[in-house]
């Protein structure tokens, strides 16, 4: 049961992003570790639907033909994001300074979440976004001129963040974002390879428009993201140690590492060559037992997406977890506050869901029924906890494992966690 060595597919966040810097750059562009879960298809699908023409010479590789900054056509219906936050709100940046007109639609999850955080930074450089009261469908009216802008968040968002300086890439002059506490920095970092300089003025980051980007080739490190699941499982469920490969290890992104050691985790890593500017490492984790803690509120950002995984965690540990400070949690994929807080309780776990965090006190864990309510990382993070439960554990609405790990369950299968197909 979970020992030995394995490698989880590539970053979304970075997969995302390669495609759309490319599918603007001249020329063709290779990306290697691509992710193909429908989250990354779904962005790459939407530049294909405006005219990019994208090869798949093999699995998990990519060759863009760019566009160009001023290349992309008129789509011919509205462009459907399906579950993808990421790819609805980066994309408002590259078409809000386009010269035609655009819809953004996804599914029933993405239509509930919030698109005033980047359409209104995007007005304010001359783009016409409107929201359906806040929410999707994103119109975004064709023609406009873009104007570089100073913009100051009061969230911490890579999203927002980077969906302006998309914009500005396009925009005449200097757009600059700052942002309360860092949020992750694909985009500063895979700009450059683009040949696009980044500059950071303060605390804050800025590009300079009209850019021109050309085209490059891309490797994709594993996701974090995905990994993190097999870290807590291999902590809560191991049995020897397990070495998770190549592995993503932006400390924009590895909060998690930092709360599991506070929790006495035993985990180690061994530093690997960067890849796309990013740093690599292998991550080896030893079973431990874990402590209960209240998780700093500086390290929320750098593990926004980890927490289903912390509270899987969390509720096999001695003693009492609690977060703050994570009100964002809110406005995932699901309400991961509310959601996982049911979840927990119907597994026998005493959980108490506060406005902007969790209290999970760890104890035995019993099986049951839980909703996942078609999120991914809830899905999998119950799945890992069922390999501590004293009874099957039934997770619904599983599908959307596929956004971001279409292998999950195999590769879980392969680590010894006993899935099976409910009847
Ligand atoms: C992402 C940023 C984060 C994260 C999401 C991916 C990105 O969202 O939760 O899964 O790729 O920029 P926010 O920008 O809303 O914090």
């Amino acid at each position: 049961m979970l020992s030995g060595g394995m490698t989880v597919p590539g970053d979304k966040s970075i997969s995302h992003r390669a495609v759309m810097f490319a599918a603007i750059a001249e020329g063709v562009t290779e990306i290697r570790g691509f992710l193909e879960g429908e989250d990354c298809r779904a962005t790459a699908a939407a530049f294909e639907a405006m005219g990019v023409r994208i090869e798949r010479p093999r699995y998990g590789c990519l060759v863009v033909h760019g566009a160009g900054l001023r290349g992309l056509r008129p789509p011919a219906a509205a462009l459907d994001l399906g579950n993808s936050g990421t790819a609805m709100r980066l994309l408002a940046g590259v078409l809000s300074a386009q010269a035609f007109d655009s819809v953004l639609i996804g599914d029933a999850s993405l239509m509930r979440r919030p698109m005033e955080r980047v359409a209104a930074p995007l007005r304010r450089m001359g783009a016409d976004v409107r929201t359906n009261a806040g929410r999707p469908p994103v119109a975004i009216a064709g023609g406009r001129t873009l104007r570089g802008a100073a913009h100051v968040l009061d969230v911490a968002s890579a999203q927002v963040k980077s969906a302006i300086l998309l914009a500005g890439l396009h925009a005449r002059g200097r757009t600059c974002v700052s942002e309360p506490r860092p949020s992750r920095d694909h985009t500063e970092r895979m700009l450059p390879a683009f040949g696009i300089p980044v500059s950071h003025d303060g605390g804050a980051v800025c590009v300079d428009g009209p850019a021109r980007l050309v085209a490059t080739t891309l490797d994709v490190p594993g996701d974090f993201s995905s990994a993190a699941f097999f870290i807590v499982a291999a902590l809560i469920a191991g049995r020897e140690q397990t070495t998770i490969r190549s592995v993503g290890v932006n400390p924009t992104r590895t909060g998690l590492l930092a709360v599991l050691r506070l929790m006495g985790a035993d985990i180690r890593l061994h530093p690997q060559p960067d890849l796309g500017g990013e740093p690599v490492a292998d991550v080896e984790v030893r079973p431990s037992r874990l402590r209960g803690i209240a998780v700093p509120v500086e390290l929320v950002e750098s593990m926004i997406d980890e927490f289903p995984a912390l509270f899987a965690a969390a509720a096999v540990a001695e003693g009492e977890t609690v977060v703050t400070g994570a009100a964002e949690l809110r406005l995932k994929e699901s309400d991961r506050i509310a959601v996982m807080a049911v979840g927990l309780g119907n597994l026998g776990v005493a959980a108490q869901a506060l406005p902007d965090g969790i209290r999970v006190r760890g104890g035995p864990v019993n099986g049951g029924i839980v909703e996942s309510h078609g999120d991914h990382r809830v899905a999998m993070a119950f799945a890992v906890l069922a390999a501590r439960a004293a009874g099957p554990v039934v997770i619904r609405d599983v599908q959307n494992v596929a956004t971001s790990y279409p292998a999950f369950e195999a590769a879980a299968r392969r680590g010894g966690l006993v899935l099976a197909e409910e009847d």
